[in-house]
């Protein structure tokens, strides 16, 4: 890939050919069809590996401990009772809210669910389905929108849901200034239990070339315990080439 050409500016006519914010996804990919074959068929072990991630075995020394489970022992509550999930790259939130109720279906802990998409609408969208798709009160789920191409957003949207009830530590203590040591420092503290990316590799890939691809991977995996990468196969790549041949994107 050309590493040497610019980002594309987001286009708001693009319907979804442009970075995969397709509108209507969810009518031809329905959560179902990918749920079953996930948990049955590829990775029938993958509630044990969340489960039983060493990171869980929280103690004062272990810097990479969960910060969900040290708010809840600070809390005075039972030490695992929830698990943290985030879907990167959520579209209008659809296989999200599944994933979300199957993980508290097969594990029976409280789930708090998080999706990040750069689609303001489709992020709007999600919230809403909130309403209607989540199926037990062991499940909570919130959106945000950012840009995943952009490692200020991609961490700051992950730190306010942290923030939003665990006990973190202050900005101050974790270092605005931001040299590699502080940024990695500030990814410790937010740890979600099980990070997806579904079917977004590539368009952060065509945006952000083959450097951005390897740092957004990093900073994702930096940000979990388990981290889920469903990519997308190299011929699809064609299909974008086909639509922004002409563009200054990274193809
Ligand atoms: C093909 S859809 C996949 C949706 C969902 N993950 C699924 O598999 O059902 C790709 C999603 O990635 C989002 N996306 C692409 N580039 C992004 C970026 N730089 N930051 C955040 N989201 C992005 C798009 O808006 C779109 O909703």
């Amino acid at each position: 890939m050309d590493s040497n050409k610019k980002k594309v500016v987001h286009d708001e006519n693009d319907k979804g050919h442009r970075y995969g914010n397709f509108h209507s996804y969810y009518n031809f990919h329905p959560p179902s069809d990918r749920i079953v074959p996930l948990f049955e068929k590829y990775f029938p072990n993958l509630m044990d590996v969340i489960i039983q991630h060493p990171n869980n075995d929280n103690n004062d020394n272990n810097d990479n401990s969960n910060p969900t489970f040290i708010a809840n022992e600070k809390k005075g509550e039972e030490k695992r009772r929830m698990l943290t999930y985030c879907d990167l790259g959520c579209n209008e939130g659809d296989l999200t809210l599944a994933m979300a109720n199957e993980l508290h279906k097969r594990s029976s802990l409280n789930v708090r669910s998080f999706g990040i998409d750069i689609d303001a609408e489709l992020i709007r969208r999600a919230n809403k389905k909130c309403e209607t798709l989540l199926k037990d009160d062991g499940v909570e789920a919130s959106f945000e929108g950012g840009d995943l191409t952009n490692a200020s957003d991609h961490l700051n949207v992950c730190e306010n849901f942290f923030r939003s009830d665990a006990d973190c530590r202050s900005d101050e203590e974790a270092g605005e200034g931001e040299g590699e040591g502080k940024q990695i420092q500030r990814h410790r503290r937010v740890c979600f239990d099980l990070c997806s990316i579904f079917s977004t590799t590539m368009w952060i890939h065509v945006h952000s070339g083959d450097e951005g691809l390897k740092l957004f991977l990093k900073r994702a995996s930096a940000m979990c315990n388990v981290l889920l990468i469903e990519p997308q196969p190299s011929k699809w790549y064609g299909y974008f080439c086909y639509f922004y041949s002409q563009e200054d994107v990274f193809v």
